[in-house]
């Protein structure tokens, strides 16, 4: 059998996407989908309702006036970006191995950036920037609840330079980009997400390669270890983005992704 059905085959809990998430996805289907449907999921879970509130309180969005009701909360956001709150806070508890939240913190990161540099530059939409941005590592899971201390070893050779991809296949015979793919078809993620987590670390091979173009930029951005001269030039160009000021976005992302990140934690 294929290494990479293998590895995907043999963790068992991630056969399903958590069923909150299948959900809200139904309900966005729907020609009919309204905000009130959406808002059952979040009123059902407490926290959910909490995290909700703090987040729209929050520096994040910016709104100028204290928002105490939920339902006022979630249509101040509109279904699109509650429904991506929904997936992110529901994906926590899989992308974090034994305590460690790194795999969802990084994914925050990472969607967050992306949000925001759709934002300032328009180049695509900002809620689907978002979403691209936080599954682009959905692979990585596969491979942690594999075998996580493999793959810590895996994570602290690319910590001291290795290349990740190579590394994986050297010790998995397979990789994230793989294993993530392959989760996207049997999730029957969208088309949009599958060709993210496809090509993110390779845009120029993708048929939509903005969204891949701006998670592999973000992805670098984000980066402890962050070296300017990994970023595409022309694409930062694309962006209008002057290369000297990529510090400080990469400062402003940073900061932006840690309110949402706290909210949500
Ligand atoms: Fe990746
Ligand atoms: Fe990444």
């Amino acid at each position: 059998m294929d290494k990479t059905i293998e590895l995907v085959n043999g963790v068992k809990d991630i056969h399903a996407m958590p069923t909150v998430i299948v959900k809200a996805l139904n309900i966005m289907k729907k020609p009919t989908a309204s905000m009130k449907e959406l808002g059952d999921i979040v009123m059902f879970d407490q926290s959910l309702t909490i995290k909700f509130l703090a987040l729209v309180n929050s520096a994040y969005y910016g709104f100028s006036q204290q928002i105490s009701s939920i339902s006022i909360a979630l249509s101040l956001l509109g279904m699109v970006k509650v429904k991506n709150i929904i997936v992110a806070v529901a994906m926590k508890p899989m992308m974090s191995n034994q305590g460690d939240k790194e795999l969802w913190r990084h994914s925050m990161q990472v969607a967050s950036g992306c949000e925001y540099l759709a934002n300032l530059t328009k180049i695509m939409d900002s809620d689907e920037a978002f979403i691209s941005g936080f599954v682009h590592d959905v692979g990585k899971i596969v491979l942690h609840m594999t075998n996580d201390k493999m793959y810590s070893k895996v994570i602290s050779l690319v910590d001291e330079g290795a290349d990740i991809l190579a590394t994986e296949r050297k010790y998995f015979d397979s990789d994230h980009v793989k294993t993530g793919s392959l989760l996207a078809k049997r999730w029957q993620l969208p088309i949009l997400l599958a060709n993210t987590i496809s090509y993110h670390h390779n845009p120029s091979l993708s048929s939509i390669p903005v969204p891949c173009n701006l998670v592999c930029m973000v992805d670098k951005l984000v980066q402890t270890n962050f070296n300017p001269d990994s970023i595409d030039k022309d694409f930062c160009n694309t962006l209008g983005i002057d290369f000297e000021d990529l510090e400080d976005l990469r400062k402003a992302i940073l900061q932006k992704a840690d309110v949402m990140i706290s909210e949500l934690s």
